[in-house]
């Protein structure tokens, strides 16, 4: 890798954002020797692992296109003064990568705990590893603007969000760590909005899925077949009408993880129109199902920087229609201005570790330690990967080897100047080949798990599930 240009002098940088990704940003900022100051909407550190009850029974906009949807808070049921920021995260839901995967670096969770540990556990997990990082952060603030000043630096407008009020402060780096599972979408379908208008809440999203109790006796269908999909549907199935029909327009997740109930759920082409008479859908294969309660979008979510003042240039937007964000470097750096970095983008990774090898490349940069390619050899790599993946939906995804060798590649940009003595304290994963192999085989691990669970094991390792690494020998 050609690396040769430096920034200037950095000496503040803030955070946007204290999930996962915004607290292993901070450490590997503190790590090279820089103060990092994060904005945290909600009162504690975890991300969308915060789960919340609120939740909505009905959507304001259908279809959901619009990547700049305000993520709107609640008030909070308990009736604290602080509002609640909705998380996607549903009550039974358990993690889908093995605890032996989904690690920062040397902070194993705890033995005890089931090799898919449940929401809270995770939550415990990096509220633990966030230790130490409260007296960097201002919890209870929202950035509300993002500005690109004169010169390098960003002007972060942030507010109270109990207060209301607003305050400005000027970096000279902002990292986004803000997530990208906050705005929902639901895909464009003739009839979909009379359908809702003459039939209130029956078209919803998984965003909002809390427990599957209020699916009992419903006629349901279940768009989508990715991990929110495949588990949701499974578990109202439990208590709907059957069977429920899951409308897939790709073999999805289901490639790997094969129906566990077939008679309960009915897999449908994509839908072709909703017609409000007698609740009608009408699939793309010509075939029609009436009296439909529910149609609950598992249809993922928008990428969102709602914040950000875009530049006038439209060459240089990071947001059009949602579907990925330009104009990075490695998915990480905003090529016309590299002090805008944003973590955490990639899906279909293995985000804990994952997102700790693009933290310890950014802090680097950030504390110039580390060079970044030119602008144009930044923008040929944006322009390469176009190429090769077609502006959609699909362009961040890093599916397995894909993930990996990212990692690999990163965490060399990073070691760059340890011959120099250059060395960072903070030292991400480093994945071996028995990472590679968990990684590789974690699909076929959760679904032998869910078998396991289902006859009511409760299993806590790979090898009690049969899975024994041996170099690169499976057994
Ligand atoms: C349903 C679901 C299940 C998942 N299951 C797994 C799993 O099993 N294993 C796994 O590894 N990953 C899973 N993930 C991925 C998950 O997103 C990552 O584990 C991790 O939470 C990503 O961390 P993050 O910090 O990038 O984003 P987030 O967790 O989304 O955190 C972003 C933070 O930024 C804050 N924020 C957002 N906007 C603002 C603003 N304007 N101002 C201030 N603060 C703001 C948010 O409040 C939040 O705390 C799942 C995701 C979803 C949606
Ligand atoms: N821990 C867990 O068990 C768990 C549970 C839920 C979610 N998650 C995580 O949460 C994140 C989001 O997952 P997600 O499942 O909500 O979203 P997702 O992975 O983005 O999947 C979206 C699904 O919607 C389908 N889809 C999108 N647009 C469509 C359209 N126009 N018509 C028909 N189908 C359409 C996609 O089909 P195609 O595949 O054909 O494009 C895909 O099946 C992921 O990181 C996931 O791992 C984890």
């Amino acid at each position: 890798m050609v690396l040769f240009r430096m920034l200037p002098k950095i000496r503040r940088v803030a955070i946007l954002g204290g999930g996962p990704s915004g607290v292993v940003a901070a450490k590997c900022l503190l790590s090279e020797g820089l103060t990092p100051a994060i904005f945290e909407q909600r009162s504690s550190f975890g991300g969308v692992w915060n789960y919340t009850p609120e939740t909505k029974s009905r959507l304001e906009h259908i279809p959901q296109e619009d990547p700049n949807l305000d993520d709107e808070p609640v008030p909070d049921s308990h009736g604290s003064e602080k509002p609640v920021f909705m998380s996607p995260v549903y009550n039974e839901l358990e993690t889908n990568i093995p605890k032996d995967l989904m690690v920062f670096n040397k902070t194993p969770f705890d033995e005890r705990l089931q090799l898919f540990p449940g929401h809270e556990d995770t939550k415990l997990y990096v509220q633990e590893f966030s230790k130490g990082l409260e007296n960097y952060t201002e919890f209870n603030r929202r950035v509300v603007k993002l500005v690109r000043k004169d010169g390098l630096q960003w002007e972060i407008e942030t507010q109270d969000v109990v207060s209301a009020e607003t305050e400005k402060k000027v970096f000279d780096a902002v990292i986004i760590a803000t997530g990208h599972y906050n705005v929902p979408y639901i895909p464009p379908i003739d009839g979909i909005e009379e359908f809702e208008r003459r039939y209130p809440g029956s078209i919803l999203h998984s965003k909002y899925f809390r427990v599957a109790d209020g699916y009992k006796g419903k006629r349901v269908i279940v768009v989508g077949n990715s991990a929110s999909g495949i588990d949701i549907a499974s578990q109202i199935s439990e208590v709907s009408q059957i069977p429920l029909y899951q409308s897939c327009r790709s073999k999805g997740a289901y490639k790997d993880f094969p129906l566990l109930a077939p008679e309960k759920i009915k897999i449908v082409p994509t839908i072709e129109r909703f017609v409000p008479d007698d609740r009608t859908v009408v699939f793309s294969d010509g075939t029609v199902e009436k009296n439909i309660d529910v149609i609950l979008f598992c249809t993922g979510y928008l990428h969102s920087l709602p914040f950000l003042e875009e530049s006038a240039k439209p060459s240089e937007r990071m947001i059009t229609d949602g579907f990925y964000i330009h104009r990075l470097y490695q998915h990480l750096f905003y090529i016309p201005q590299p002090t805008l970095s944003i973590v955490g983008l990639p899906t279909k990774v293995i985000p804990f570790p994952f997102v700790e090898t693009q933290a310890a490349v950014v802090a680097g940069v950030y504390s110039g330690r580390l060079g970044l390619p030119s602008e144009e050899s930044m923008s040929k790599w944006e322009k390469d990967l176009l190429e090769q993946k077609p502006g959609d939906r699909h362009f961040h995804f890093l599916t397995f080897p894909q993930d990996a060798d990212y990692m690999d590649i990163l965490n060399e940009w990073s070691e760059e100047k340890e011959s120099d003595g250059k060395r960072a304290l903070y030292q991400p994963t480093k994945w071996g080949g028995k990472e590679r192999w968990i990684r590789k085989n974690t699909p076929k691990i959760k679904a032998a798990f869910l078998v396991a669970k289902s006859e009511g094991r409760i299993v806590k390792t790979l090898e009690e599930l049969g899975f024994h690494y041996e170099g690169d020998k499976e057994i």
